[in-house]
């Protein structure tokens, strides 16, 4: 798999993993990717029923270098000389359905909803509505990059809810065929079904950093979405490995300062038995790593994409470029080019 068939597997890639594993960093970082490859890429985020503002969107526009607080309408994040872009949006379910009903002919309900505050109980009213509402919307968006539409994207990455609610959350349709005879709430929930089970349509992406929880989380989840949803994975993105340095195996104050000397560095005792307590611990963390990533690998029968962990309180355009320098090349070492 090269980081073009990474693209060329399905035209939307969910990405969903525990919290706060790095959803949000990895779908930025395959958008980017895919612009890199000349692609028109679109992030599509969620947001909460009449939120204006979510910490997630704040946080892909600044690995982008951007302060743009996104919205439904599509913000442009980036925009190479290739041809290839980056957008984003963050949909609601009240903002869905205003459009929903727009592209049905009934402004003039949606304008009476907006206007009487009653927007976000109708889009929330129906257990699995809001679901609903969000992934018609994307799977709309599909629709348009399979027809080529001149302004549709050529691939969608979708910034998914974290795997607690993502079972759930794309569980609705299926819930909502079970519960609906008819209608258009039927008709919308069985398109979505026939998207996520359709894998040149969509596919999923797991993002895990290599410790013993998310990697637990990620297996269990994998088998949840194969068996529960239909939807085919792609891959797991192991995010934030830190770069294995070539440390003594049992670093000591006096080892060290015997280093620091032969580089003309005078370091007090203190310093050094602070630095040897840090060497131990980072070797001790590389350990933990590589066991959940072979571990990882026994239990769930994945191709694993390896991001390294960024020492920076915040990522921004650097970081992003260096993730996706990682993520193009873990892709490219997972097959050959030209391998099928
Ligand atoms: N490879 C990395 N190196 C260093 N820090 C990282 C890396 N990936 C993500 N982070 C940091 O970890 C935090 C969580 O990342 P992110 O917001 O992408 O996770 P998330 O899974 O989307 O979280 P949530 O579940 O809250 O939506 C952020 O502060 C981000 O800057
Ligand atoms: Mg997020």
């Amino acid at each position: 798999m090269t980081s073009t068939t990474l693209f060329s597997q399905a035209r939307v890639l969910i990405v969903t993993g525990k919290g706060g594993t790095g959803k949000t960093t990895v779908s930025g970082v395959m958008a980017n990717l895919a612009a890199d490859e000349g692609l028109r890429a679109m992030v599509f985020q969620i947001g909460a029923p009449g939120a204006r503002y979510e910490p997630g969107t704040a946080q892909l526009a600044r690995l982008f270098g951007s302060d743009e607080v996104l919205g439904y309408e599509a913000s442009v994040l980036k925009s190479n000389p290739n041809g290839g872009t980056v957008n984003a949006r963050a949909v609601t379910p009240d903002t869905a359905l205003v459009e929903y009903l727009h592209l049905h002919g009934m402004r003039r309900l949606s304008r009476r909803l907006v206007s009487s505050g009653a927007l976000d109980v109708v889009a929330t009213a129906v257990p699995g509505m809001p679901d609903i509402l969000v992934l018609g919307k994307l799977k709309q968006m599909e629709r348009a990059a399979a027809a080529g539409l001149p302004n549709a994207p050529d691939v969608v990455v979708l910034d998914a809810p974290a795997t607690g609610h993502a079972v759930r959350f794309l569980q609705s349709p299926r819930g909502l065929l079970d519960a609906t005879a008819g209608g258009p709430v039927r008709a919308q929930a069985q398109e979505v079904v026939e998207m996520l089970s359709d894998p040149q349509r969509c596919q999923v992406v797991l993002v895990t950093t290599p410790e013993e929880t998310p990697v637990s989380e990620t297996v269990e989840t994998a088998h949840l979405l194969e068996e529960r949803v239909g939807v085919r994975l792609l891959a797991v993105v192991v995010n934030g490995r830190l770069p294995v340095l070539a440390l003594p195996p049992e670093p000591d104050a006096g080892q060290l300062g015997l280093m620091a000397r032969e580089l003309g560095v005078d370091l007090t005792p203190v310093e050094l038995e602070a630095m040897a307590a840090a060497g131990r611990l980072r070797l001790e963390r590389q350990e933990v790593q590589a066991v959940q990533v072979a571990r990882l690998g026994r239990e769930l029968a994945l191709p694993q994409l390896e991001l390294p962990f960024c020492f920076n309180a915040d990522l921004r355009p650097p970081q992003l470029a260096t993730l996706t320098d990682a993520m193009s090349a873990a892709a490219g070492r997972l097959a050959p080019a030209g391998a099928p």
